[in-house]
């Protein structure tokens, strides 16, 4: 226990409710329980170390981590934590190919990824936990392609971890996150995840794009351009079927940012998908941003159709 932060560390977590009371009127009540609640997250962090604890540990934990405001930085420095986390993750490799994780694994395994995804998001341990390169302990969980519950929620907690920390704008994250070429990832589970993976995975691709970096790197070459616009494309063709307002706001932020580019945005010109522009989507975008970043999109790519028509124009006319 001595290794630990005293427990006035994890005291902020309740800096959202309200004041505590002074201490003359010492209301009955409140800060005992305040205490056994900040005791039980320092026992339940030292339980993580022992193997036979460790499974509800994972469950407590990741059950009250909103509470917990300040667990992250207690998770990073508490003696093996870490460890005993990516102990926890790479124990069911084995298990991914051929595809026979089990429910119960599965969210254990879960539990475990929803407390890195604390640490991710938190200010004082997202750049110790990205030089840590931790990420990429998750990237055999997006490779997968099992369709089951259990894989199924493996991607979307993995994505989460991926997605708190891109939700800070910081072009580190996203130099490391290209480095380690998480965008075929990302784009495997835009393909073929549930609604909710596709969304966080696009939500992924969109924060990269609008990161400068991020986006010269998916313009560098015509395959990587192409690669994420034939996914794009295909998602907008099965929102036909099955619409999402959510999914498809962020794959319209991904074509605007892309329309952006100029060599990007000559190529919309012919692979933006009727969809988008013949108003199919009208009657469901009911979110004025989205509307905006539509028209905004259209008008982007328009400009280069006419300045296209007015080229071809002259070219017919000066006879080239
Ligand atoms: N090594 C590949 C590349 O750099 C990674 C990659 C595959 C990729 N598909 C992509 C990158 C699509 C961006 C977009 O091209």
């Amino acid at each position: 226990m001595s290794n630990l932060p005293q427990p006035h560390c994890l005291a902020p977590a309740f800096g959202g409710g309200p004041a505590p009371p002074p201490l003359s009127s010492a209301a009955g009540g409140g800060q005992p329980v305040r205490d056994r609640k900040i005791a039980s997250a320092e026992q339940l962090v030292l339980d993580l170390c022992e193997p036979d604890l460790r499974e509800n540990a994972l469950g407590e934990l990741s059950k009250k981590r909103e509470i917990f405001q300040d667990l992250a930085p207690l998770l990073w420095n508490a003696y093996g934590t870490i460890a005993a986390l990516l102990q926890e993750i790479v124990s069911i490799y084995p298990f991914l190919s051929p595809p026979t994780l089990s429910p119960g694994a599965s969210n254990r395994v879960c539990n475990a990824l929803a407390l890195l995804q604390c640490v991710a998001s938190h200010p004082d341990t997202r750049i110790l936990f990205l030089n840590a390169h931790i990420p990429l302990y998750l990237y055999p969980f997006l490779n997968t392609t099992s369709k089951t519950k259990p894989f199924e929620y493996l991607r979307l907690t993995s994505l989460g971890v991926i997605g708190a920390l891109v939700k800070v704008d910081d072009t580190e994250v996203i130099s490391f996150l290209l480095q380690t070429e998480i965008i075929p990832l990302c784009l495997r589970t835009m393909e073929m995840g549930s609604e909710l993976s596709k969304t966080v995975a696009t939500f992924i691709v969109q924060k990269i794009l609008l990161d400068d970096v991020g986006l010269r790197y998916i313009c560098a070459t015509a395959e990587r351009f192409y690669a994420v616009g034939q996914v794009l494309g295909s998602m907008v063709t099965s929102l036909a079927e099955q619409p999402s307002a959510r999914l498809l706001k962020h794959i319209i932020r991904c074509y605007l940012r892309l329309s952006e580019h100029p060599r990007a945005c000559g190529s919309l010109n012919n692979c933006l998908p009727n969809m988008l522009k013949d108003g199919s989507f009208n009657n469901y975008i009911d979110d004025p941003t989205t509307r905006h970043w539509l028209q905004q999109l259209l008008h982007n790519v328009g400009g280069i159709n006419r300045v296209a028509n007015l080229q071809g124009g002259l070219d017919h006319i000066i006879g080239s």
